[in-house]
C-alpha cells in the first residue's frame, strides 16, 4: 500500500493530491495516509503536507529503494524480488545466505556501499556511495562446469547495456572485466554452490564504479580505474543503469539456457577490447606473454606466445605489455 501512495504522489507531482482522494481511491484511512507518508518520509521522500490543499511529492532519495527500481521493471524474474541495504559487507554473501535459505531465482540484493566488498581471486573491491554493487541469485538447470559461462554472459550483458550510453564505449579485458580505455569500469564475481553432477544456486555479483570520483579510490587505484561519471562529464542516474541491466543480464541469461554458449562466445569476440594487443597472462601455474588472438569456443584465452604457438588460458590474469600497466584491482 505504501508503494501505492507513493504511486499517486509521483502521478500528480508537482500537484498536491489530497488526503481525501488517495483515502477514497485506495480504500484506506486517513491515518493509514499518514502513516505510509511517514514511512516514506523516513526513507528519504521529501513529502510536503498543506492544510486544504493535501500532499506534494518534492524530493526523490538518492538510493536504490524498492520502489524505484522494482515498480515498472521490465523483467520476468530478474529484480522482482529486491532486498535494498544502505550497507553490507558484501551483497555476495547476503545473496549466499538467502539462496540456501531458498530465496526464488533472480532474487536480487542491493547495498548502496559495501564494507567488505569482494573481487576476483580473493581480493578487496572498493565499495563506497555512489557505484552500483548488487548480486543476483540465480538456479540453472546446468553442471556445474557450465557455471563458469555465466560470468561469460553477465560481462556481455554488462557491455550490451553501456550501449545505450553515447561515449561510454565499454570492453571487455578477458574473462570479464569491464574496462573502458584500459581502465577498469566494473566487475564481476560469479560464486557457485553445487553438488558434482548438479548447480544448487549460483550468485552472480556485479560491481559498476557510476558515479565516483578519483578521491573514492585508494591512491594506488586511481590510474587504473574509472567511473561512468568520470567519462560522461555529469553524473548518471543509477537507477536507469541498474534497470538497465537487470533487463540485459535477464535476456542473456535467458538466451544461454535455451540456445548454449555460443551465442555468448559470439557477442563476447565482438566486445574483447585487449585483442591483438602484447599481454601478459598471470596464473597460478606460471607467467606467459604473447598477443592476445581472441578466445575459444569455452571461453578460454587464446594467447599467441612469443615463440609463435597458441597457448590456451582457461584462468589468470591479463596485463597490458605496453607501459605494463597494474592489475587494477591488485
Ligand atoms: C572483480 O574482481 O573484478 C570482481 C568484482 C565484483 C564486485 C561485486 S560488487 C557486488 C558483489 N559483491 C561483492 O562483494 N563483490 C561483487
Amino acid at each position: 500500500m505504501k508503494s501505492a501512495v507513493l504511486g499517486y504522489l509521483k502521478e500528480r507531482c508537482p500537484n498536491y493530491v489530497s488526503g481525501e482522494e488517495i483515502c477514497r481511491s485506495l480504500n484506506i484511512s486517513r491515518t493509514s495516509v499518514w502513516k505510509y507518508v511517514s514511512t516514506l518520509r523516513n526513507e528519504g521522500y521529501e513529502i510536503e503536507a498543506r492544510s486544504r490543499l493535501g500532499y506534494r511529492l518534492v524530493g526523490t532519495p538518492d538510493l536504490l529503494l524498492p520502489d524505484e527500481v522494482v515498480t515498472g521493471l521490465d523483467t520476468l524474474f530478474c529484480g522482482q524480488v529486491y532486498h535494498h541495504h544502505l550497507s553490507l559487507p558484501s551483497t555476495n554473501t547476503t545473496a549466499q545466505e538467502l539462496a540456501r535459505a531458498g530465496a526464488p531465482e533472480g532474487t536480487v540484493v542491493l547495498a548502496e556501499e559495501q564494507t567488505g566488498g569482494r573481487g576476483r581471486l580473493s581480493r578487496a573491491w572498493v565499495s563506497p556511495l555512489g557505484g552500483l554493487w548488487f548480486s543476483i541469485i540465480l538456479r540453472p538447470t546446468v553442471l556445474p562446469a557450465r557455471a563458469p559461462e555465466i560470468t561469460f554472459l553477465a560481462a556481455v550483458a554488462c557491455v550490451q547495456a553501456f550501449e545505450r550510453y553515447p561515449g561510454v564505449d565499454v570492453g571487455i579485458k578477458w574473462p570479464n572485466d569491464l574496462v573502458w580505455r584500459d581502465r577498469k569500469l566494473g566487475g564481476i564475481l560469479t560464486e557457485l554452490s553445487g553438488e558434482f553432477d548438479r548447480v544448487n544456486h549460483v550468485v552472480l555479483g556485479v560491481g559498476i564504479n557510476v558515479n565516483l570520483n578519483e578521491d573514492d579510490f585508494p591512491p594506488g587505484l586511481r590510474a587504473v580505474t574509472t567511473s561512468v561519471s568520470a567519462i560522461t562529464g555529469f553524473p548518471v542516474s543509477r537507477r536507469r543503469l541498474l534497470r538497465e541491466l537487470l533487463v540485459s543480464l535477464e535476456h542473456w541469461y535467458r538466451v544461454w539456457l535455451a540456445d548454449g554458449f555460443s551465442p555468448v562466445v559470439q557477442a563476447w569476440k565482438r566486445m574483447h577490447s585487449w585483442l591483438d594487443r602484447p599481454v601478459r597472462v598471470v596464473n597460478v601455474e606460471g607467467e606467459w606473454t604473447g598477443i592476445a588472438v581472441g578466445i575459444d569456443d569455452d571461453g578460454a584465452l587464446l594467447l599467441k606466445t612469443d615463440n609463435g604457438l597458441t597457448k590456451r588460458i582457461i584462468a589468470g590474469d591479463v596485463l597490458l605489455r605496453d607501459g605494463e600497466r597494474l592489475d587494477p584491482r591488485s
